[in-house]
């Protein structure tokens, strides 16, 4: 097969992977980037926040450092330096995704690019537009966040999470409208920066869709460090007030005005498809802004491809990444699907969030038997040598063939913890497997090991009654 020519339309992680991967596979391909190598995860997403939340656990761990003896005195923090600090992580690494395009001969066209027809690509940059010529299409172009009437992101009174990215100062009293991932994760790194934080959240509780007792967990913690949650709470909109913002919320027993500094909007995304030309090759989205694509990631045009937050849910940069693989091998001719049994997701609150496969709540209603297991952190000795003990491990396998169906857990490093998880569901392991395999000691990982133990009642640091 002689290689094809494509265009990869956006350079996130779904669309740069899969880029580097056609190359690798002998095809001609060109990345089209309206705005900066590695979207918005590298860029105003995953890696600057990630970077930012460090900084805010460090400070707060120096501040509770005391139980260990130690006593820091005049900690403090420059604003301007930790953003700068981060600014510098995102370069090395956008920077980085530049030296491995050109080190695989990919060219990199600045610009809008507009679907012409199905194998036309129009890209408009600002020295004006040229016009490719293309076996086939990789339609990347991510997500977007959504605005809520009366809230517009002018990122100065109303941040999106990218201007609260780019703090010029850190806020007297943040309110964050919506306690999902985003919300939750920067209100408790603004809590941990010296900010009040109230989160306002329209469901009955926060991270809605996540296994309810880590939740309660991330609930609890919430309250002691003393974020106020409002729940079953719509902000309504918002007026100046002396130095700060008033913004009125709509609660169960009526309406109140919370009063702040700083406002941020994190009420989830949206696919980013305006102004493609999806009609032009007869394409069009679905209601909520998707592509439907089949498992070899093709449209319903068989030469365009989408990848990422674009082709559906969960919208993660992982999934995104794995199906940009998928696109790339199908193009190259290979036999490739996208045929995984879970997707992890990791939430960086305090205590962190991780899950992977199934929760309780969705056996339940696929009416599958399960039974569960699960181990304290409170009695893991590596747990305490951290000072962090809050949250657990908690196990789902079937409960007939033991097979695990979704590992869930709250606790410290739990977002490293989870590879494990999401390997042995792929791989079609059992709860027991994961027990006869040895853990090394003293690590977390042994919290595991000791949850699928526990799912037969037979974990060790736990004390559990006969069954
Ligand atoms: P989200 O969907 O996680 O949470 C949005 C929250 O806003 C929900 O709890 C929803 O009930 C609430 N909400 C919606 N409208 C509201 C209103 N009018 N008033 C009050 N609350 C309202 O969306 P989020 O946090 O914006 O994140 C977007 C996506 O980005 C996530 O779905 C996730 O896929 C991705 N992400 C992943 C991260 C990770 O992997 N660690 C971190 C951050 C984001």
């Amino acid at each position: 097969m002689s290689p094809r020519k494509v265009a990869v339309i956006g350079a996130g992680p779904a669309g740069y992977v899969c880029a580097i991967r056609l190359a690798q596979l002998g095809q001609g391909v060109t990345v089209i980037e309206k705005d900066a190598l590695g979207g918005t995860c590298l860029n105003v997403g995953c890696i600057p926040s990630k970077a930012m939340i460090a900084a805010g656990s460090l400070l707060h761990k120096i501040g509770g450092a005391s139980a260990m003896g130690i006593t820091a005195e005049n900690v403090s923090l420059d604003v301007n330096q930790l953003v700068e600090w981060k600014a510098g992580i995102v370069g090395k690494l956008t920077g980085g995704i530049g030296v491995l395009l050109k080190n695989h001969k990919v060219p990199v066209l600045y610009g809008v690019a507009t679907i012409v027809d199905k194998n036309t690509v129009k890209v408009t940059g600002k020295d004006g537009a040229q016009t490719l010529k293309v076996d086939d299409i990789v339609i990347a172009t991510g997500s977007i966040p959504i605005e809520i009437p009366g809230f517009d992101f002018d990122e100065d009174a109303v941040w999106s999470s990218t201007g609260a990215l780019a703090p010029k100062e850190i806020p007297g009293h943040l309110v964050v409208i919506g306690g999902g991932y985003i919300g939750l994760e920067l209100g408790i790194m603004y809590r941990k920066l010296g900010s009040k934080v109230t989160v306002l959240e329209a469901t009955p509780g926060a991270l809605p869709g996540q296994d309810r007792e880590c939740v309660k967990v991330i609930e609890r913690s919430l309250k002691k460090m003393k974020i106020k949650l409002m729940t079953e709470t719509f902000a309504q909109g918002y007026e100046r007030q002396g130095d700060g913002y008033a913004v009125r919320v709509k609660t169960k027993q009526g309406e109140e005005v919370v009063a702040c500094d700083q406002i941020l909007s994190t009420v989830g995304r949206r696919p980013f498809s305006a102004g493609l030309g999806l009609e032009n090759a007869g394409l069009k989205a679905d209601e909520r802004g998707f592509l439907a694509t089949d498992k070899q990631m093709r449209t319903a045009v068989p030469n365009i491809y989408a990848v990422g937050d674009i082709a559906g849910q969960p919208m993660l940069a992982h999934k995104g990444s794995k199906e940009g693989l998928v696109a790339a091998a199908v193009i190259a001719g290979q036999p490739e699907e996208y045929d995984v049994r879970c997707v992890p997701a990791v939430i960086f609150t305090a205590p962190e969030m991780a899950s992977v496969g199934l929760t309780e709540e969705q056996c339940k209603a696929e009416g599958r038997e399960y039974k569960t297991g699960s181990f304290p952190f409170a009695a893991s000795g590596r747990a305490m040598s951290l000072m962090e003990t809050e949250g657990f491990v908690k196990i789902i396998a079937d409960a007939q063939t033991d097979e695990l169906l979704g590992v869930h857990m709250v606790g410290p490093e739990v977002t490293e913890l989870i590879a494990e998880a999401a390997l042995a569901i792929e791989m079609g392991a059992t709860a027991e497997d994961l027990s006869r395999t040895i853990h090394a000691h003293p690590t977390l990982p042994e919290a595991v090991m000791e949850a699928a133990e526990s799912v037969h009642g037979m974990a060790i640091h736990i004390f559990q009654k006969p069954k």
